[in-house]
């Protein structure tokens, strides 16, 4: 559709040390993370402006911080910038605890109300395009995180029955996919499962596509939590 709407995204790029291994994530990739959201968001008409990037050493944060634990309460509590539009982006390196090996996650929409500092994505600093965790390293953990941000359910979610992803142009599967399959079908229901929807767990490579029904879904999750219009 042609309506659109212009979205602030805020890094808090979280760092062991200086080093680039340490999460010192440069801007040049920081800057390419947000032209490959803006080609994946085209269609659904958002496009997302960099507003602001700070740096910040602390190594509980980035070793540490899984989606249940103190780290991130304590990590968004004192970081978190802007309203309920505002896409702030934590970018951390997921070795330790709970959160080791994690590619990212995200809060939705309808949670902003109760728990407005708790808003945002947490990414692995290296799934950035030009980042070390290929085959995740083309920038499309931020787009599939973000999609939840947005309001989007996984494709896979409900696997072959129920209402699923709550989207009905997504055919139904029934677990993620890994890689990128030629011809899988895990569901007797019609269409071949949607595996290069950005919302499944395919490569990044791999990912290229929102259905016109996750556009219609995210606008109006964005107009009622978010208080955007497009
Ligand atoms: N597993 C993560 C999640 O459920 C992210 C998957 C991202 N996939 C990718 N190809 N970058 O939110
Ligand atoms: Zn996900
Ligand atoms: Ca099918």
């Amino acid at each position: 559709s042609p309506a659109a709407t212009t979205l602030s995204v805020f890094f808090h790029v979280i760092m062991e040390n200086d080093s680039l291994e340490g999460g010192n994530v440069p801007d040049s990739q920081l800057e390419d993370q947000i032209a490959v959201m803006n080609d994946a968001y085209a269609d659904a008409g958002i496009t997302w402006v960099l507003a602001d990037t700070q740096r910040i050493t602390n190594a509980d944060w980035f070793n540490n911080v899984g989606p249940d634990g103190s780290e991130q309460t304590e990590m968004k509590g004192q970081l978190r910038t802007g309203g309920a539009a505002d896409l702030n982006v934590y970018t951390v390196g997921f070795t330790s605890g709970s959160s080791a090996g994690l590619l990212g996650y995200s809060t939705f929409p309808s949670d902003y109300e109760g728990n407005p500092e708790n808003d945002g994505v947490v990414i692995l600093f290296s799934s950035v395009p030009g980042g070390a965790a290929a085959p995740f390293n083309l920038g499309q953990t931020l787009t599939h995180e973000s999609g939840h941000w947005v309001g989007l359910y996984h494709t896979f979610e409900g696997g072959c029955s129920g209402s699923g992803d709550m989207v009905d142009d997504t055919p139904a599967e029934s677990d993620p996919a890994f890689g990128c399959p030629t011809g899988r079908d895990t569901c007797s229901s019609a269409g071949v499962d949607p595996i290069h929807n950005f919302m499944d767990y395919t490569d990044d490579a791999c990912m290229n596509e929102f259905t016109a029904g996750q556009v219609a879904r995210l606008q109006d999750q964005m107009a009622t939590y978010r208080g955007v219009s497009f």
